[in-house]
């Protein structure tokens, strides 16, 4: 259910001893008329209020957002790992930080491959232990957004403090998160540090515990004190190369010094007369999202019931398509060439689209990746933050699986991601989310994994801010941003229903389509079978949080109703 909190600073203070349950802050609605914060979080949706109040802007609560959820959110909140921030100034402009994780130094293409040429499973993966974490990238980013774009009204120790005190003074776990840790611990109990300190040494957390992080307090207390060079230079630099030593982990000292968060030139593109903005590579989000929007464009979609068979065939196909050219062509713009302009061109979409038969489904074998050549002229946990002036911060960040490799840095409480797997451990075969990836995403030293963290911003037709929004789901990331940003457009929807409406999710391989089960209907999947698409798992396609400011000004927070959160305003 949707709520949102009136707050009071005094609130805060409370939310450090009290359950969640006891807070007595009055739910009003949706809406508010300052500021916003929607995070998958209450303590840290009220974080961000807290520093907005303080007369920080919407970047400087973005942080505060980010740091908070690596305390109170740790299947996804990080310091362990990375992301893309894209931001609207109140003057409109954009601004794309790409603080993804980068593989170390001695990262090699084959590192994940045994002498048989069979993917390592376990420790030594891709996927799980000392070897599957890239160098992160969360606090260069965020210092850098900090110093860039923050209001400069409240310092970077004020920001970071709210989620010090909260690992220091510890929180109450919700029942979804404390069953989270046992659901987890096949491979949490592996490593001593998180099973100490997440599975509190097999005396498992309930619903109700409070879960204290010393070691996570006192890293955050140096990083207030020190800002980032703590963690890629300082004592928690050292900690994290003594223990990757140690355990056979790539990461050294070299590899923290040498990473560097990034600005990239924000992605654009439209949709029916609205300007959309997103992150561009190493993101393959804003271009899968852009192709498919694009070939759907040329449909009479409006006309389409949103939860039809009709449509969602559409859908499919478009995706099945933008999804073969993902596989072949995205990566790392700083290590390949990536054709992201010919991508998201129009024309393009018109030869890609001229393959679909509106009756029938395509085979994935059947469709490859598309000619770019002829060029023409010329996608965790997200969260959304909107201030009184009208700043919008978008953010997407992750350690990849939840809980990351599971790894949990001696002395230090960090939690390390596992997104080495988002590179082709052995390209053209499936990684964690069955994705298939080519040669120019391999493993390379210093190389920025492929992601589909997808931040995004959508303009009315004047190019005034109208929405902004973000989801968590590997790859189902694209589809949930970009059938929401249809169901605005196209449906006339709100940001809260076009976020809950069903979805479908097609990535070209495996050839199969998920289609949610609480929404579509087994007559409409039916439908979808006879058309030849072949149905795989009825789960989830992604969670989706995001900001909508109507026409009154009032912000509007939204979370997902397939996942947790609460949007905060003031
Ligand atoms: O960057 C990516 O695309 C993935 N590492 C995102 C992972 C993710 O969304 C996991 N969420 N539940």
């Amino acid at each position: 259910m949707q709520r949102i909190r009136s707050l009071f600073a005094s609130l805060l203070i409370v939310a450090f001893i009290l359950p969640l349950g006891m807070l007595a802050a009055p739910v009003t609605d949706v809406r508010a008329k300052n500021g916003m914060v929607a995070s998958q979080h209450e303590l840290a949706s009220e974080i961000g209020v807290d520093i907005m109040r303080k007369g920080g802007n919407a970047v400087d609560a973005a942080i505060a957002v980010g740091l908070a959820l690596a305390v109170v959110y740790p299947e996804a909140g990080n310091i362990g790992g990375g992301g893309f921030m894209l931001v609207r100034t109140k003057a409109g402009e954009f601004h794309a930080i790409d603080y993804r994780e980068m593989a170390p130094g001695a990262a090699t293409r084959d590192m994940f491959v045994d002498k048989d040429g069979k993917l390592i499973v376990g420790e030594g993966s891709s996927t799980v232990g000392y070897r599957a974490s890239g160098v992160p990238g969360t606090l260069a980013g965020f210092e850098l957004a900090f110093k860039k774009y923050g209001s400069k009204k409240v310092t970077w120790q004020q920001i970071v403090e709210p989620a010090r005190l909260l690992a220091q003074n510890g929180y109450i776990l919700s029942k979804r998160l404390a069953d989270l840790f046992i659901g987890y611990r096949d491979t949490l109990e592996r490593y001593p540090e998180s099973k100490r300190i997440f599975l509190r040494d097999g005396n498992y957390f309930k619903e109700g515990d409070r879960l204290v992080q010393p070691e996570l307090a006192r890293v955050l207390g140096r990083v207030g004190r020190l800002g980032a060079a703590d963690f890629y230079r300082g004592e928690t630099a050292k900690l994290i190369a003594a223990d990757m030593k140690a355990n056979g982990g790539l990461i050294t000292l070299e590899d923290l010094k040498n990473y560097v968060a990034k600005e990239r030139k924000p992605l654009r593109g439209s949709y029916r007369g609205h300007d959309i903005v997103t992150m561009p590579p190493p993101s393959s989000g804003g271009l899968v999202m852009f192709q498919t929007l694009n070939i759907l464009e040329a449909y009479d979609m409006p006309k389409m019931a949103q939860n039809s068979a009709v449509r969602y065939h559409l859908l499919i196909e478009a995706s099945r398509r933008a999804f073969a050219d993902r596989a072949e062509y995205a990566a790392d713009p700083d290590f390949a060439d990536v054709p992201a302009e010919q991508l998201i061109s129009k024309s393009y979409a018109n030869t890609r689209r001229a393959t679909i038969d509106t009756k029938k489904a395509s085979s994935s074998l059947d469709i490859k990746f598309g000619d770019v050549t002829k060029r023409e002229p010329m996608e965790t946990t997200h969260y959304t933050v909107a201030d009184k002036d009208g700043n919008v911060v978008s953010n997407t960040y992750t350690i990849n699986d939840l809980y990351g490799s599971r790894v949990t840095i001696k002395g230090t409480g960090i939690l390390m991601n596992d997104e080495m797997d988002d590179l082709a451990a052995r390209p053209g075969k499936p990684n964690l989310f069955g994705l298939v990836q080519g040669e120019r995403n391999k493993v390379e030293p210093r190389k920025r994994p492929l992601s589909s963290m997808t931040p995004t911003i959508v303009m009315r037709k004047d190019g005034s801010f109208w929405f902004a929004l973000g989801a968590r789901g590997g790859p189902r990331i694209i589809s949930a941003v970009m059938q929401s940003v249809m169901n605005v457009i196209d449906h006339n929807m709100d940001i809260i229903d076009a976020i809950n409406a069903p979805r479908v999710h097609h990535q070209w391989l495996p050839d199969s389509f998920i289609a949610e089960s609480s929404g579509i209907s087994p007559d409409t999947t039916n439908i979808l079978v006879s058309m030849g698409h072949k149905l795989g798992s009825t789960g989830h396609v992604a969670t989706a949080t995001g900001i909508m400011r109507d026409e009154n000004g009032y912000w509007i927070g939204a979370i997902d109703k397939r996942s947790d959160g609460v949007a905060v305003g003031y």
